[in-house]
Order: C-alpha cells, then sequence, then structure tokens
C-alpha cells in the first residue's frame, strides 16, 4: 500500500515488527528507559502493531498516557486487541493520523518516531506539527532502519528538524539504526510558545 507516493509498511507483515530477535537487539526498554517516566503524555507515532507503545504505556503507569497514532486502521486493530481488557488498555489512546496531519497531542513530554519518517509524506510538515505539539523541554526520539534510509536522507530528515525549531543531541544506539534526540528548546518567543 502507498499513501502520499510513500511505501507503507503492510499490515500483513506487521508480526514481523515483533520478533523475538528485534526484542533483544533493540529492546524498547534499553532505548527508553533514560526517556520516558511515570505520569508523562507520550506518543508513538506510527505505532504499527505496537511493539513501543506496550513498554510506553507500562513506562508512564496510570497517571500518564501513550497516544498510539497510525495512518493504517488494521495496525491499530492490532493494537487495540493486544490490550483490550488488560491494566495497559486504560492508558493507551488509540488513533487514526491522514496522510498530512497528525491532528490530536498537546503539551506532549515525549514523541517516538521510530522506523515511520521516512513513510510520511512530507517529514517536515510532520516535524513541524510535532514541534507544536510538544511542550517546551520535550522531546522527539528519531530512529530509522539502516537498510531503508540512506545517511544522505537522514542528514536531510536532521536538517529538516534543526529548520523547525528543535535541538540535536545523540541518541541511544540501535542495531542497524540511525538515532537522534530532537529536543524542542525552553525559552521560546512568546509567538512559537503556541
Ligand atoms: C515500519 S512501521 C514501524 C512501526 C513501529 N513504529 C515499529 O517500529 O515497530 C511504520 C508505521 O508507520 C505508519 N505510518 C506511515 N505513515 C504514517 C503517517 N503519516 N502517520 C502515522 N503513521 C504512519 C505505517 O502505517 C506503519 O504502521
Amino acid at each position: 500500500m502507498t499513501a502520499g507516493g510513500k511505501h507503507l509498511y503492510p499490515v500483513h507483515k506487521a508480526s514481523r515488527l515483533e520478533g523475538r530477535m528485534r526484542r533483544l537487539l533493540n529492546s524498547p526498554e534499553r532505548l527508553l528507559k533514560d526517556h520516558v517516566k511515570p505520569g508523562m503524555r507520550v506518543m508513538d507515532l506510527g505505532c504499527g502493531p505496537g511493539f513501543y507503545t506496550l513498554s510506553l504505556a507500562a513506562m508512564v503507569r496510570e497517571e500518564g498516557h501513550v497516544i498510539a497514532a497510525d495512518l493504517q486502521q488494521g495496525m491499530l486493530e492490532r493494537l487495540a486487541k493486544k490490550i483490550e481488557s488488560t491494566s495497559l488498555e486504560p492508558q493507551v489512546l488509540l488513533h487514526q493520523t491522514t496522510t498530512d496531519r497528525i491532528g490530536v497531542g498537546a503539551n506532549l513530554d515525549v514523541v517516538l518516531a521510530i522506523h515511520v519518517l521516512h513513510e510520511v509524506t512530507d517529514s517536515d510538515v510532520t516535524l513541524g506539527e510535532l514541534f507544536e505539539r510538544l511542550r517546551e523541554g520535550g522531546m522527539i526520539l528519531l530512529v530509522e532502519p539502516k537498510v531503508r534510509v540512506s545517511r544522505r536522507e537522514w542528514m536531510t530528515t536532521v536538517r529538516g528538524a534543526v529548520r523547525a525549531g528543535f535541538e540535536l543531541e545523540e541518541g541511544p544506539y540501535v542495531f542497524m539504526g540511525r538515532s537522534a534526540v530532537l529536543r524542542k528548546p525552553f525559552g521560546l518567543s512568546p509567538r512559537r510558545r503556541i
């Protein structure tokens, strides 16, 4: 399936995103532990079947929440089945995006954008919207797979993030991945604060 000219990860292959090897090599707990705390408002953009969403929901606990946002209804349905009637269900809000707008979330502490930006129609537009949806000091954990995203494409995305107003920090080690933390700075002018 494609959207806005970009290839989307197929729903029928979603289980491949949740393999044991991935959990071993890129454990959600290792990637997230320095960034996600109880009570936080977090978004998992392009959540897919929820490989990271479940760990996020456990980490923010009942006092926080996770917006699991995806363009494909089929991905959200898989995730819905997984959390149905579990203790994590109350803190997960499922949301279907459109190709050019996320459309939900305010004052977010953390956004996970893992293996998704290369699928969005215009990453500059998405990064601009995320900038407005984060609180000052909030951050995006951006990860892209090396097999899909060349170093050059990665640098183009990162430069777009800096143009949108983010400060660049080193991301965690990701096996076969490129990572960065994009931080929304404190002390923005009132016009940009929103
Ligand atoms: C390769 S999968 C990664 C899923 C998950 N983040 C993970 O790492 O396991 C990419 C996901 O991004 C979603 N996606 C693509 N474009 C999107 C958009 N504009 N808004 C939200 N989700 C999008 C796809 O539907 C797919 O579920």
